[in-house]
């Protein structure tokens, strides 16, 4: 039996395909380790350093978590 296909959390989605680096390894890249640009987030996990197509949703992740460190 196979698992429903929406069974992984949002933070294990595959964020980068051609690096298979999960939403949640980029998250506790930049929120645990301080990477605050693509460029550290694919030197520490490796997202980003393929195709490129993942740079957006990585940059999304910086701003949201940007947006949540100002907010507190
Ligand atoms: S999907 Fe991340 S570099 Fe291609």
């Amino acid at each position: 039996m196979t698992p429903p296909a929406n069974s992984l959390t949002q933070a294990d989605r595959m964020l980068c395909r051609c690096l298979k680096v999960t939403e949640s390894q980029v998250e506790q890249a930049i929120t645990l380790d301080g990477a605050a640009s693509v460029r550290c987030v694919t030197k520490q996990t490796g997202a980003g350093g393929g195709c490129n197509a993942c740079h957006c949703a990585i940059k999304s992740l910086l701003a949201r978590r940007h947006a949540s460190h100002v907010s507190h």
